[in-house]
């Protein structure tokens, strides 16, 4: 079924309340998945995730300009509204909010922002400077424009596939007393490994191919991670230099949680506990970025 499309704070609030009013479960539940449109499968199994585990799923599609620094980026980023309703249609959503930039952000450019701390200077942060900034902002807001009621759960989905984000926004719904639950959903990835992104258009079937590389290098720490093997960072990165199409940015193995480095030498020490290789690269002019979290298995090493 098609879900309705709403694109004001107002209607999204008188329809939540009626459908969670006519849900038959009480306490009920909201799921919401916010998104920048242009959606493909990684943001379908977002939206199927939230459509298993609640009552009323909401998904957002806003562009939001604070997030992008330069202004050519936010032009060129994809509108598909029509597709994208389709999409989410398919996977079950009730309500797709689509709010004009005026209704976001009514007042102009925010004064007061949300400011993502150490946590958002690094790695993507370093490329990309305020662009967490922008993000948890506008994430903060979707989260209030959406919020059922007292007596509902809610719950807000994100792709694992952009860590860094996702480390972020459950920094701040833990530092600032928000009270949704924040599920992550695992990268979805193509038949050959590259992880899905809206940015995966822009890529020449050469590029696309090259770009293979992220991920098989990840997977190679992953297999190394399992066997309880030292990581050997260095040769994963050589893997990656090897590619001519592919220009690294940055191949790092951290804490998953506070994106630390960890605490032992990831190249020499036998692995153990967790952690996440996080890789990012340019591919012709496509920025992409990648990662994979890494689990030591004492027992199937052992076997
Ligand atoms: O991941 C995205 O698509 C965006 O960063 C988000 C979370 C929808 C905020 O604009």
């Amino acid at each position: 079924m098609s879900p309705r499309v709403l694109t004001t704070a107002a209607e999204l609030r008188a329809a939540t309340i009626e459908l969670l009013g006519s849900s038959r479960r009480h306490p009920s539940s909201l799921g919401l998945v916010p998104t920048m449109g242009a959606l493909h499968e990684g943001h379908a199994a977002l939206a199927r995730a939230a459509r298993e585990e609640n009552d009323v799923v909401v998904a957002t599609i806003f562009v939001n300009p604070l997030q992008f620094g330069d202004p050519a980026d936010l032009d060129r980023y994809p509108r598909t509204l029509e597709a994208d309703v389709q999409l989410l249609g398919g996977c079950g959503v009730d309500l797709v909010f689509a709010p004009p930039q005026e209704e976001v952000y009514a007042g102009g450019a925010p004064l007061v922002r949300l400011s993502a701390g150490r946590l958002g200077e690094k790695f993507e942060g370093e490329f990309r400077p305020g662009h967490f900034d922008g993000m948890l902002t506008v994430v903060a807001k979707l989260l209030h424009l959406a919020w059922p009621a007292a007596d509902a759960s809610y719950r807000a989905y994100f792709g694992q596939k952009d860590a860094q984000q996702l480390a972020l926004i459950r920094r701040m719904v833990s530092d600032l007393n928000f009270t949704a639950e924040i599920r992550a959903v695992p990268t979805v990835r193509s038949a050959e490994g590259l992880a899905l992104s809206s940015r995966n258009r822009f890529l020449s079937e050469e590029e696309a191919r090259a770009a293979l590389v992220l991920s098989r290098a990840l997977r190679l720490l992953a297999g190394r991670a399992s066997r309880c093997e030292p990581l050997d960072l260095d040769s994963a990165v050589a893997l990656v230099e090897c590619e001519p199409l592919v220009e690294l940015e940055y191949f790092e193995v951290v804490d998953p949680d506070t994106l630390e480095p960890l605490a032992f030498n990831c190249s020499l020490t036998p692995f153990s506990g967790e952690g996440l290789a996080l890789i990012a690269a340019r591919v012709g002019s496509v920025r992409l970025i990648d990662n994979q979290p890494l689990k030591a298995d004492p027992a199937g090493a052992r076997g």
